[in-house]
């Protein structure tokens, strides 16, 4: 690291919907830079992996399990910070704060509350930086969506009014419209279900490169059955998550088919990767018409096949965020750094147009070091 540059470093980490695992990024944000130096990802271990997705329904004595839930993954974001700073050179005391996202495991802003399972005094504690955490809930306060959150981050670094929207491919998909104003939503599933099926049949966590999908057979009376679903049809802005779109939800669409028109397994598969390509298209033929190209990050970015099938599909150009120089694994946590340093500047980083909020607000709280 050059010597005479004064870096301001801020870490981000991110735990999505996939509940794969963690991802990380040390970046540099002095002065409106928005670089990576460092960045990793780890695995969650399989037991608090499941039970994250078992504390997503009710369940008994969700409080204390959740603690302790909670407690695991401050430990394996903890984990990730050690192997970022050690990267980088850096001791902690250089870096600003860390924004940690947490883990949803509800997301009910027409209830009024959002969800996101995370420790951040224990964070704090065992980084020895400070944390910004629970960036959602102050939006939901003011009546937004408290989602998305990144679309200030893709405008800050992907630039606006040239034509492009960052379509982020996690277990969800959310699309950034970088107009003016810029506008952000959820557009469906991206992964979700995908891995969701493949797990119950294959027992995989998900469909390494798209090769299982690739071998079936889009269904279309299953396609029909699921694009039968209102949450389509909504107009943005709007978000969703495992709350909707899970294997029940698959299971009674898929019960509800004649009786000898059941798909294959594989069939199934082929079929929820085409409602992914398919929503996400018509989502931007209809609420991002001006588009000239769709710049794609997160994991769905490195399935060939997912991302074939949404180039043939989209009305523009496709590429990923890596031609504009963040790798497409590194978005989302890049954004939470850039989310944390708004918060520590005190500036409002959740957008009212793309939540839906009365007004603007400063995301997320903050734990000292
Ligand atoms: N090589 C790959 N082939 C197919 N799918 C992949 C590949 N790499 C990652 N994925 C998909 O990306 C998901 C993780 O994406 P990620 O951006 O971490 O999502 P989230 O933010 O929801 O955690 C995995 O669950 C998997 O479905
Ligand atoms: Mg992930």
């Amino acid at each position: 690291m050059a010597p005479d540059r004064v870096i301001e470093p801020y870490i981000g980490l991110m735990s999505g919907t996939s509940t794969d695992g963690v991802d990380g990024v040390l970046a540099d944000l002095a002065d409106g830079t928005i670089r990576v130096l460092a960045s990793a990802s780890l695995a969650l271990p399989d037991g608090l992996r499941h039970e994250l997705l078992a504390l997503n329904a009710p369940g008994p004595d969700e409080l204390a399990r959740a603690a302790q839930a909670a407690n695991a993954l401050a430990d394996c974001y903890a984990t990730v910070v050690r192997d970022l700073l050690t990267q980088a050179g850096l001791p902690a005391a250089r870096v600003r704060a860390i924004g940690a996202h947490g883990q949803t495991v509800r997301h009910a802003p027409e209830s009024g509350y959002t969800i996101q399972i995370n420790a951040p005094a224990r964070l704090a504690e065992h980084a020895g930086i400070a944390v910004v955490a629970d960036f959602r809930s102050r939006d939901v306060a003011a009546g937004g969506q408290g989602a998305p959150l990144v679309p200030a981050f893709h405008a800050a670094r992907f630039g606006c009014g040239e034509g492009r929207a960052v379509l982020n491919l996690g277990g969800i998909a959310n699309l950034t419209v970088l107009e003016d104003p810029v506008r952000g939503f959820d557009t469906g599933p991206a992964n979700m279900l995908m891995d969701a099926w493949i797990l119950r049949h294959r027992n995989q966590p998900y469909d390494q490169d798209g090769t299982w999908a690739a071998q079936g057979r889009c269904h279309d009376g299953l396609l029909a059955a699921l694009l039968t679903e209102p949450w389509f049809g909504l107009a943005p802005p709007k978000s969703t998550g495992r709350d909707l779109f899970s294997l029940a939800w698959l299971d009674a669409r898929l019960d509800a088919l004649p009786g000898g028109d059941r798909p294959q397994a594989a069939d199934v598969q082929a079929t929820l990767l085409r409602l992914s390509v398919d929503t996400i298209a018509d989502t931007v033929r209809r609420h991002a018409p001006n588009t000239r190209e769709v710049l794609a990050c997160g994991g769905g970015a490195r399935n060939p096949v997912f991302m074939a099938a949404l180039a043939r599909a989209l009305p523009c150009t496709l590429t990923t965020t890596d031609a504009y120089g963040v790798p497409a694994q590194d978005v989302e946590a890049l954004a939470f750094a850039w989310l944390a340093q708004a918060h520590v500047q005190g500036r409002p980083a959740c957008l009212p147009a793309v939540t839906g909020a009365r007004h603007a607000t400063i995301a997320g709280c903050f734990y000292p070091a």
